[in-house]
């Protein structure tokens, strides 16, 4: 009787395991992406050419290289993954939404930024962090969906370190980015106004109401200030 090598089989069922592995792999990303309304266009789409210039305009406005960094409604957080590659900053990213944050954990190691950058599931009106926390927090595109603004305001002062700077944005696509990406997204974003699109629900203020937000958060006179990019886009920046 000829004895058959049992080994092409062998091959054949690991190679299926494998494949099988690998589309399970995708087939989670996907849904992930798929869990993320804005990842289209936050990450991958027309906002992507923004997040490098932005993490690089805030390293030389502020002069961060290390420390702790928070970016809240971070959703997957581009801006910490290219700000911890520009520094040695670790950043935690901090949003309601937990799909947002799994899809960043993959994006993170796929950065080879495993540790650097941290999801955290949290609410902006009740941050998870201990007081005088973070050297730099930023946070953009989030302060109009959350309900008590103030309250926001006031937990971005409690976990600011002594020294840190907050910089709080309603919109903006910062002053680093190319200029043809950024007339594109000027436009995109004008759009809403000229009635070409409907305006994403709960969009509408604060703009340059921030300043009146941080007042009533009861920071100090002279902690904050409002700066604007003309025509779109509305910084807090606060000092601590
Ligand atoms: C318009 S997206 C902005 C995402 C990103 N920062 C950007 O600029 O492209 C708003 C994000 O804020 C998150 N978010 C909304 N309310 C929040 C809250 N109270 N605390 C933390 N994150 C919140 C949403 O889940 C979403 O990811």
């Amino acid at each position: 009787m000829i004895k058959k090598s049992r080994r092409p089989v062998f091959i054949v069922i690991v190679c299926a395991i494998l494949l099988a592995g690998c589309t399970g792999g995708n087939d989670y990303v996907d849904m992930l992406k798929e869990k993320n309304p804005g990842y289209e266009r936050h990450i991958s789409g027309h906002f992507a050419p923004m997040w490098e210039p932005m993490a690089r305009q805030m390293v030389q406005e502020y002069g961060l290289g290390k420390g702790i960094a928070v970016d809240i409604g971070s959703s997957s957080s581009p801006f910490l993954i290219e700000l911890a590659a520009l520094t040695e900053m670790r950043g935690y990213a901090v949003d309601i939404n937990p799909w947002a944050l799994r899809l960043l954990g993959v994006f993170v190691d796929e950065a080879g930024l495993t540790g650097r950058v941290i999801p955290v599931e949290g609410d902006w009106q009740d941050l998870p962090f201990s007081d005088n926390f973070a050297d730099f927090i930023f946070s953009r595109g989030t302060i109009p969906f959350v309900p008590d603004q103030v309250q926001a305001i006031r937990e971005t002062y409690r976990v600011l370190k002594p020294g840190g700077i907050a910089f709080i944005g309603h919109g903006g696509f910062g002053t680093l980015i190319d200029q043809e990406d950024r007339e594109l997204l000027v436009q995109w974003r004008l759009g809403w106004d000229a009635g070409g699109r409907d305006r994403p629900e709960g969009w509408d203020g604060p703009k340059e109401g921030m300043t009146e937000l941080a007042m009533q958060a009861g920071l100090p006179d002279g902690s904050y200030k409002l700066i604007t990019e003309s025509p779109v886009g509305w910084w807090l920046e606060i000092r601590k």
